[in-house]
């Protein structure tokens, strides 16, 4: 028997064969026990026989085997076949990011209240960041290590302080705005602090503006973001505020009683403010004789990390979906 012919005969056929029922058959018929290459084998005396046929079964096994994925491949392709009137995947509706939820909430508040919202810039000038704001050279925020410098004049800016500065050069008064935004400082980031953070200033000037506006202005501002709460002043030190308050509303989660959160003082602190020092009027032209006014700035990392009881700062930046979902 010719093996080389047995051979072409088998790999033929297999090519040929449609699917896995006759590739079976055709296993058994080149293949199995009574085929003519077994039968053959059974029957060898020489060793050339013997090789010759065993290639030919060798390749003959190959042909099955490359056939029999060739089958399987073209299966899985064909699939189900498409139905163009099922149902199609549901899009999952996306949302504003927390912090950008909680800014447009403030900003709302104040747009009710008369106020502009006002864009200050990230990058800044020393003056506008420090010298205008009454800060003077020696200041310690001033120092590189604490603050990111691009040449000795040029910065970002450490605070939206400097909003106030560019919204009272560009216009008279009176003046009332907020200027949220992006805000850094050199800090190592970890769980509660990150060196890009945000801030909302508040400015206020007008006539006979006092301590007491800002204090209505804030109770009226809290109230709305967190629900009814105490607010406390207590006294601190800006040098583009005098005098300068920090304030605290009663804690959102204990209510005053003391919790882990407030770490047991009933209050959280939620920003910096103060009546505009006459100095800072002058830095702009305006008449300190004639103008007061007050100032704010919060920190809204700070506000949402609080309001929601979040663990660590930097969730506002993983874009963990599992977090981000939540709000
Ligand atoms: N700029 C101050 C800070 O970053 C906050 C502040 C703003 C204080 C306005 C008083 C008035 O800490």
């Amino acid at each position: 028997m010719d093996a080389t012919a047995l051979e072409n005969e088998a790999r033929t056929a297999i090519a040929a064969a449609a699917d896995a029922d006759a590739l079976e058959e055709l296993r058994l018929r080149y293949l199995g026990r009574k085929s003519e290459l077994k039968l053959a084998l059974r029957e060898v005396r020489d060793r050339e026989t013997g090789m010759a046929l065993n290639a030919a079964r060798t390749a003959i096994e190959e042909a099955l085997a490359g056939r029999e994925t060739e089958l399987a491949a073209a299966a899985a392709e064909d699939g189900e076949p498409f139905d163009p009137t099922l149902p199609g995947e549901p899009l999952r509706r996306g949302s504003l990011h927390l912090l950008t939820q909680l800014r447009r909430q403030v900003e709302d508040v104040f747009l009710g209240m008369g106020y502009e919202v006002y864009d200050g810039r990230e990058v800044e000038t020393v003056w506008h960041n420090y010298d205008a704001l009454n800060q003077p050279e020696a200041h310690p925020s001033r120092d590189p290590r604490d603050t990111f410098y691009f040449d000795e004049s040029t910065l970002l800016r450490t605070h939206t302080s400097p909003s106030q500065i560019r919204a009272m050069l560009a216009q008279q008064p009176p003046v009332y705005l907020i200027s949220p935004g992006r805000t850094y400082r050199r800090d190592a980031l970890d769980a509660t602090h990150t060196p890009v953070f945000h801030q909302i200033e508040g400015l206020a000037v007008d006539r006979g503006i006092t301590l007491a506006d800002l204090r209505g202005t804030i109770e009226l501002f809290v109230g709305a973001i967190f629900g009814p709460r105490d607010v406390r002043m207590r006294t601190s030190f800006f040098p583009f505020t005098e005098p300068s308050v920090e304030f605290d509303v009663t804690c959102y989660l204990c209510e005053g009683s003391g919790c882990a959160v407030c770490k047991h003082s009933g209050w959280i602190e939620m920003g910096g403010a103060g009546v505009v020092d006459p100095n800072v009027f002058e830095a702009v032209g305006y008449d300190p004789e004639e103008w007061s006014g007050f100032a704010f700035g919060l920190g809204l990392d700070r506000i949402a990390f609080l309001r929601h009881g979040l663990p660590d700062l930097r969730l506002f930046w993983d874009n963990d979906l599992r977090m981000t979902r939540q709000f």
